[in-house]
């Protein structure tokens, strides 16, 4: 696997298109706002992580490269599915009500609030499925494969994403400290990320301490992620992003730049980069992982 990114991410989108085609038919109405929400153009951090931390861990594609390789995407879609539906939920008019995500009107201005609140929930089931018949593919033990996906709804349940952004929306127009900042910001947002930098070292059948590095590695390079996300909300440009920015001052959200200003808060996705590349350095197999790392710091997008 010595593919560059973009054929990479060509690659998962692929997978994606092919795999939901397959999966959703018979599904109708639904299908149709799903299609529209994930085959929208996301940057899809996430599954190239997961196959970063999966290289990073020593995986090898094997003697059946091609059908291991289509396992390993296959997995890497969990990951996309469970974040596409906390997009859609994050976008309601109950939540951070906008109107504009990766470049198109959100689902709920698109097909209506009742079918965004149903498109958001069917993802969750679909997203468990890709990875239960990815870790089939890869020929990974059932304990690997309950693994994976206790990892992934670990990190998207009430102890990560979920319980992460209601305490998003909680502590909007509230004096909120650093410490309780970079609480949300884990659950919200960092979890999920470490998620497939863990699953990524799980398939890979790498050693604990190998998995648990990873696992680190994804904890700072998740604070990292929201920490430029919420950069990017002040000084980002609406159109590069995809989604409408200053949403966060104007429903008076705890973000880094609100409590360190812009210049600290650089500072912090900074600090926590460093943080990230060293827990990877003494990895032999690590540089997608690190370039990955890194296109997060400085991405404007
Ligand atoms: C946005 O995530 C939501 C956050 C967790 C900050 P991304 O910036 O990864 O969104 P897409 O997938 O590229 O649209
Ligand atoms: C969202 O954080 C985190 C999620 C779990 C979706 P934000 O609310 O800052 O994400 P954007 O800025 O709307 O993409
Ligand atoms: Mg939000
Ligand atoms: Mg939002
Ligand atoms: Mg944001």
């Amino acid at each position: 696997m010595t593919r560059g990114l973009p054929e990479l991410r060509a690659a998962i989108d692929a997978e994606l298109e092919g795999w939901l085609s397959e999966t959703l038919r018979g599904t109708a109405p639904i299908a149709e706002p799903i299609r529209y929400a994930v085959l929208a153009k996301g940057k899809r951090i996430r599954p190239l992580l997961f196959v970063g931390a999966w290289e990073a861990a020593g995986g090898v594609a094997g003697p059946r490269a091609g059908n291991g390789a289509r396992g390993l995407h296959r997995v890497a879609l969990g990951p996309e599915l469970v974040h596409t539906y906390s997009l859609i939920h994050d976008d309601l008019p109950c939540m951070d009500d906008d109107d504009l995500r990766r470049g198109r009107p959100t689902v709920h201005v698109r097909y209506g609030e009742r079918a965004a609140v149903m498109t958001g929930a069917a993802l969750l089931p679909l997203a468990i499925r890709a990875v239960a018949e990815g870790a089939a593919r890869l020929k990974l033990p059932d304990p690997v494969a309950s693994r994976l996906i206790g990892v992934l709804t670990g990190a998207a349940g009430g102890d990560g994403m979920v319980g992460g952004q209601l305490l998003d929306l909680l502590a909007e127009k509230q004096s909120v400290s650093f410490e309780t900042l970079e609480r949300i910001h884990l659950g919200k947002t960092a979890r999920l990320i470490a998620a497939c930098c863990t699953m990524g070292g799980v398939a890979a059948r790498a050693p604990e301490d190998t998995v648990d590095r990873l696992t680190r590695f994804g904890i700072a390079v998740g604070l990292a992620f929201q920490t430029v996300d919420d950069i990017l909300d002040v000084t980002g440009s609406s159109s590069r992003m995809g989604k409408i920015g200053g949403r966060d001052e104007a429903l008076g959200k705890a973000t880094t730049p609100s409590i360190l200003g812009l210049e600290g808060a650089r500072a912090r996705a900074e600090e926590l980069g460093c943080e990230a590349l060293g827990e990877i350095s003494p990895l032999a197999g690590a540089d997608r992982l690190r370039e990955i790392g890194c296109l997060v710091l400085e991405r404007d997008r």
